[in-house]
């Protein structure tokens, strides 16, 4: 116990420190991580929580990722591309009901034809709410052009999670090709900083295979990247994937969940004003799974905006909560006020400190 304490009063942290807090074994020793990060988070971001509408636009993608149920391999995958109106809805929904942003997410494909529909999207959101709406994308690897193109037209946050920083790991769950490298991952999050877009990463968390000393370099990973956001949360097994092999290797539901809100509790305490999505992933294994994650440390939720009927073609994982609609939550929100004393934050963008904090000089680059 005392060595918690004492490195829970250090300003920085090594990865033997955040090994040591992430494989905590008593109660006692997890309470005082949590009141660490709760601290952390009021001092440096408040109690706010901020909404983004997520919009799954299509489930075709061009890659081959081990664990995801969308991936080109899947037969079993009716394919869908949503058509311009259905997205411009889903925004105008969003912008009617106060969302400060929405994220566009897609299965991940380069060609032409692609970029200039994320292109108009982009524009045309832009269009219908006056300039109001905050555009997040989540359309993977791209060319350094494509992510000024969309930046240009008025994109302003990125999200592209390198999924395992360990190359060991990551190619134990990503084809060993160049179409997977994990180095050009790396280099997309640099593009995308040098856009200048809001950078988001982060990994899955439990994985078959995975150690605690992974997950102490993948938060130092996010650390050493300086994302101005992450979204990271549990691997979910799907059985038309080829690591669902493994899923004698993976921990108890219980435990995972546990895990990934300790990981989210470290993550607040290690990089204090950036913006923590609560994965939907967590829903997965709880009920409150992304609840929980907001009175861990997290900031910002992504309520699903997609239209229900292609709701189950986005199945990345087992048990996706596909039918818990964004407006029952906002519903639940409105009725209580706030969510267990957090509160929700409408018609913000409810953008990262740290990108704020970062162009003015004072992040560690820029
Ligand atoms: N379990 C949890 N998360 C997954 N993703 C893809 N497949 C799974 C899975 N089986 C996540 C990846 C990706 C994001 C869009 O969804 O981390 O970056
Ligand atoms: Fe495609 Fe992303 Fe799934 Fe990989 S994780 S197969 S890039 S949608």
């Amino acid at each position: 116990m005392p060595d918690i304490v004492h490195i829970l009063d250090k300003e920085l942290l090594t990865r033997e420190d955040l090994i040591r807090l992430l494989t905590v074994t008593s109660k006692a020793e997890r309470d005082l991580i949590f009141q660490k990060a709760a601290k952390v988070r009021s001092e440096n971001v408040g109690k706010n929580v901020y909404l983004r509408g997520l919009i799954e636009f299509s489930n075709r993608c061009e890659k081959n990722c081990l664990y995801c149920g969308i991936r080109t391999g899947n037969a079993q995958v009716e394919r869908y591309c949503l058509e311009e109106d259905e997205v411009i809805a889903c925004a105008q929904h969003a912008f009617e009901n106060n969302y400060g942003s929405v994220v566009i997410q897609s299965g991940e494909r380069t060609n032409e034809d692609f970029i200039i529909k994320i292109d108009n999207l982009v524009r045309k959101i832009k269009i219908l709410s006056h300039g109001k709406l905050g555009i997040t994308l989540s359309c993977g690897d791209q060319s350094k052009e494509t992510y000024q193109r969309w930046f240009d037209s008025g994109a302003h946050r990125y999200l592209l999670r390198f999924e395992a920083s360990d190359p060991d790991l990551y190619y134990k769950i990503h084809p060993n090709n160049k179409k997977h490298f994990l180095l050009n991952r790396l280099n997309s999050l640099q593009y995308l900083k040098e856009t200048g877009y809001q950078v988001g990463s982060g990994m899955m968390i439990g994985l078959p295979g995975q150690t605690p000393e992974n997950l102490a370099d993948d938060l130092l990973m996010l650390k050493m990247l300086n994302v101005d956001m992450v979204g990271m949360g549990p691997y979910i097994e799907h059985k038309d994937t080829p690591l669902f092999e493994k899923r004698d290797q993976l921990l108890p539901k219980d435990e995972r969940l546990a895990l990934s809100l300790l990981m989210i509790a470290v993550l607040r305490i290690l990089m204090p004003d950036i913006n923590i999505a609560a994965a939907t992933a967590l829903d997965s294994l709880a009920d409150d799974g992304r609840m929980q994650a907001i009175c861990s440390g997290a900031n910002v939720l992504m309520p699903n905006f997609t239209p229900l009927k292609y709701r189950e073609n986005y199945f990345l994982y087992e048990n996706k909560p596909y039918l818990t609609e964004a407006d029952a939550l906002i519903k639940k929100i409105n009725e209580s006020g706030n969510l267990n004393g957090y509160q929700i934050k409408f018609g913000e963008w409810g953008d990262s400190k740290h990108f704020a904090n970062r162009v003015k000089g004072l992040g560690f680059d820029s």
